[in-house]
């Protein structure tokens, strides 16, 4: 569910036309609405509420609402998805911590206000000067991608004097039946340990100075659309949970990752609901008797954004017309990269449809948002949405084509801010001219 809708004939975010936002801020710009974030947290947080464990006196981050007897499943936000400050600042707000890949990422996380004993650092290929911002600012918990890295940070840890958290990230070999770029559960995909290395891998780092073995993690892809994958992953980490505590490892973490996938185009399959993925998280994790994380992205800002634009021209081609946006593949890449589909609707429709192209300026055939898409008809100067901009979106774009960075505006209620400015494109190429070529 989102909060984008149609009210007297104009598109609304929660309670402000769109209309008032690209006069004000002009296009392309992307919208959030704040109330569409909450929800997701809640119903994220319902549908994952059936697992929390009993708190131990005594221990850090106990319930993250209001401190009680039981410890709630740590939600860790996927920064990557969305990591605009004020998105950071509302999901802070709401209780929720931070899964981070990157030093940038952990330093937005920490500046939203997101507190330390409630940020995953994961990531492929962590540098030392990550490790060492992450240990001084304090974090839930590492996940370590192989035992190269458990030695650079025990290294870098006991340099500090100081001891981490941490669990391996395991690769369980599952295919998550997702578009292979973001399919990461598969012995070939670069992630994880495989979990065949996984008993041998914790016996090293038990032995590691610095590192305090607590957990295990798991992420097997993105926009899954089927939970056969993921309880096929989450039952062979229950295994081995199982094997690592008979070697004696103390494990009271269980990081099942993200993932989850949201609807993009109404005709096509509904992804699973949250409720029903957390109804199988139950039955797969009966008796593991650990705290759960998990690290979801997509499923909390995806609906929650759309990415506002203005129709430049509409423009008849041999084959049918193409409908020129002034949003382009570098303010919006996932229908380039992955075939995305978006929904595309007019904020103020005409009445009718057609069918179009729907291109960007920029010069390349891979600048196409939808090919042959029967849509709200419109004319140039037309305001027009794509739908599910909230994840991987503005954080994907670039500044192809010498085109700016989008900017963004977040919505509650009745009120509406811009929360990135529009630069000119002098402020956002740091270039410089060496003096050899200079002045002429
Ligand atoms: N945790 C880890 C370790 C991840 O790598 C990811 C996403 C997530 C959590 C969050 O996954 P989510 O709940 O959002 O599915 N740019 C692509 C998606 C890449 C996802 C990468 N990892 C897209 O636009 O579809």
């Amino acid at each position: 569910m989102d909060h984008f809708n149609l009210r007297g004939g104009v598109l609304h975010c929660e309670d402000v036309p769109l209309s008032n936002i690209a006069a004000a801020v002009g296009t392309p710009v992307y919208v959030y609405s704040s109330a569409t974030m909450r929800r997701h947290v809640q119903v994220f947080r319902e549908a994952v509420a059936a697992l929390s464990s009993p708190a131990v006196a005594g221990e850090g981050d106990h319930a993250q609402h209001g401190g009680g007897a039981l410890r709630e499943p740590l939600i860790a936000y996927a920064v990557k998805a969305n990591p605009n400050a004020a998105v950071l600042a509302t999901l802070a707000r709401e209780g929720v911590g931070a899964d981070v890949v990157s030093g940038g990422e952990y330093r937005r996380a920490r500046a939203a206000g997101i507190p330390p004993e409630r940020i995953v650092f994961s990531g492929v290929g962590k540098t030392e000067p990550e490790m060492a911002l992450a240990i001084e600012g304090g974090l839930f918990q590492l996940n370590l991608e192989s035992l190269e890295e458990a030695e650079t940070l025990s290294r870098v840890a006991s340099a500090m004097g100081r001891s981490v958290p941490i669990s391996f990230r395991i690769n369980p070999d599952v295919a998550a039946k997702t578009h292979a770029k973001i399919s990461t559960g598969s012995a070939h995909n670069k992630f994880g340990i495989p979990i065949g290395d996984a008993l041998r891998a914790y016996g090293l780092a038990r032995d590691l100075p610095g590192l305090e073995v607590q957990g295990v993690s798991v992420h097997i892809g993105s926009q899954l659309m089927d939970l056969a994958p993921s309880r096929a992953a989450f039952e062979k980490v229950g295994g081995l949970i199982a094997e690592l505590r008979a070697a004696g490892h103390a494990i009271s973490v269980a990081d099942l990752g993200g993932g989850l996938g949201v609807p993009y185009d109404p005709a096509a399959p509904v992804p699973p609901s949250p409720a029903a993925y957390g109804q199988m998280v139950a039955d797969v994790t009966r008796g593991w008797d650990v705290r759960f994380a998990f690290e979801p992205g997509r499923l909390i800002v995806a609906n929650a954004g759309v990415l506002l634009s203005k129709v430049i021209s509409v423009k008849p081609g041999a084959a049918g017309q193409f409908v020129i946006a002034d949003a382009a593949m570098n303010d919006l890449l996932r229908p380039s990269l992955y075939d995305a589909w978006h929904a595309i609707e007019a904020v103020a429709p005409r009445g009718g449809t057609m069918t179009a192209d729907v291109v960007g300026p920029v010069c390349e055939s891979g600048d196409t948002f939808a090919r042959d898409r029967v849509m709200d008809r419109v004319e140039a100067g037309d305001l027009i949405i794509f739908r599910t901009a909230g994840a991987y979106g503005a954080t994907m774009a670039s500044t192809y084509n010498s085109r700016p960075l989008t900017p963004e505006v977040i919505v509650d209620g009745s009120r509406w801010a811009l929360v990135r400015e529009r630069r000119e494109v002098e402020d956002l190429i740091p270039e410089i001219i060496p003096d050899w070529l200079g002045p002429q």
